[in-house]
C-alpha cells in the first residue's frame, strides 16, 4: 500500500477536491484499492460520502488514539473506495495522546494502516490547514505528499516554508518524499500566468504540468455529496484531474 498526503497549510486550495478525485480516479479508473483518510476535523470529506456523524468517535479520532484501525472503516458506495471518516473528536483525541506519557506519538497511523497493508493499493491522506499531531502522524506514514496551490489566494506565499517543513518530517520518515504541487482551481488570467510561470521556474516545487482548470461543477459537486469526477466526468475539472493521475501514475513509475 503506498500512503499519499495532500497537504498544505492554507484553507481552500483544493485539498479535499483533490484527494477525493484522486482517490475515485484510482479505483473507477485503474482498478485500484484505495482508502481515504479523512485527517481533518472539519470532516469535509466524510460529509462527501455522507459519513459525517458528529457524535461517533469512530475513524481517524479513534484510530489515532487506539493505534487500532478495527471498527474504524467505512464503505462509501463506491466499490473499491473505504474511508476513514473524521470530526471534532479529533481535538480530544489529539489532546489526549499529548498527555499520554512515555509512549512514541508519530507512529500511531502508521501502526494502525499497518493492519490494512495487503488490503488496500493506496491510501490518501486528506489533511486540515495545521500541524498537529494527527498531521505529524500522516506525514510519518506517507511515502508521497501532493500539496495543492491555488494561484489566488496567496498560495506562492510560504510555499518554500511549507516545502521545508514538509520536508524537516523526513527526520521522523526518511521514506517521505514530495511527488510535487498541482496547481487547483486555474482560472487564466495575466496574474495567475506569472504565477504559474514562477512556481515552474522552481524545481524544488516539482509542479505537475497538468494544472486542473476552475469548473463551476466542482463547487456544486459538494452540493450533491459527489466528488467533481462523479458529478461532472466531462466537466474542464474532472477531465484535468484524470489527466493528473495519469501524470502523478507516470510519475510514480507506476505505469497505466
Ligand atoms: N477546480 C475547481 N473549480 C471550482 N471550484 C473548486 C475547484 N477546486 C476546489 N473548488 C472549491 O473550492 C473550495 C475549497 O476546496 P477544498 O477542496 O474544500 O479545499 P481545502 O480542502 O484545501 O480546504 C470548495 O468549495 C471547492 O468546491
Ligand atoms: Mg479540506
Amino acid at each position: 500500500m503506498k500512503t499519499i498526503s495532500i497537504i498544505n497549510l492554507k484553507g481552500g486550495c483544493g485539498k479535499t477536491t483533490t484527494a477525493a478525485a484522486m482517490a475515485e480516479i484510482l479505483v473507477v479508473r485503474h482498478g485500484k484499492r484505495v482508502i481515504l483518510l479523512d485527517n481533518d476535523k472539519q470532516g469535509n470529506a466524510s460529509r462527501l460520502y455522507q459519513k459525517y456523524n458528529q457524535s461517533s468517535r469512530r475513524g481517524a479520532p479513534d484510530m489515532i488514539r487506539s493505534r487500532n484501525i478495527s471498527g474504524n472503516i467505512m464503505e462509501t458506495g463506491i466499490e473499491g473506495l473505504s474511508l476513514i471518516p473524521c470530526n471534532y473528536y479529533m481535538e480530544q483525541a489529539e489532546l489526549e495522546i499529548l498527555t499520554d506519557p512515555g509512549t512514541r506519538q508519530h507512529d500511531r497511523y502508521r501502526e494502525a494502516l499497518a493492519q490494512v497493508e495487503g488490503g488496500y493499493d493506496y491510501c490518501i491522506i486528506d489533511n486540515p490547514p495545521d500541524i498537529g499531531m494527527n498531521v505529524v502522524n500522516a506525514l510519518s506514514v506517507s511515502q508521497e505528499v501532493i500539496i495543492p496551490i491555488n494561484l489566488d489566494n496567496y498560495s506562492i506565499d510560504g510555499l518554500e516554508m511549507l516545502v521545508d517543513q514538509v520536508t524537516s518530517i523526513r527526520r521522523l520518515n526518511p521514506d517521505m518524499e514530495l511527488v510535487g504541487c498541482l496547481v487547483t482551481d486555474y482560472e487564466r488570467s495575466a496574474t495567475s500566468e506569472a504565477a504559474e510561470e514562477w512556481i515552474r521556474e522552481h524545481p524544488q516545487f516539482k509542479v505537475f504540468t497538468q494544472h486542473i482548470r476552475h469548473s463551476r461543477q466542482a463547487k456544486d459537486a459538494t452540493f450533491y455529496h459527489r466528488s467533481v469526477v462523479a458529478h461532472s466526468p466531462r466537466s474542464g475539472a474532472a477531465l484535468d484531474y484524470r489527466r493528473f493521475v495519469d501524470e502523478y501514475l507516470r510519475r510514480a513509475g507506476d505505469g497505466i
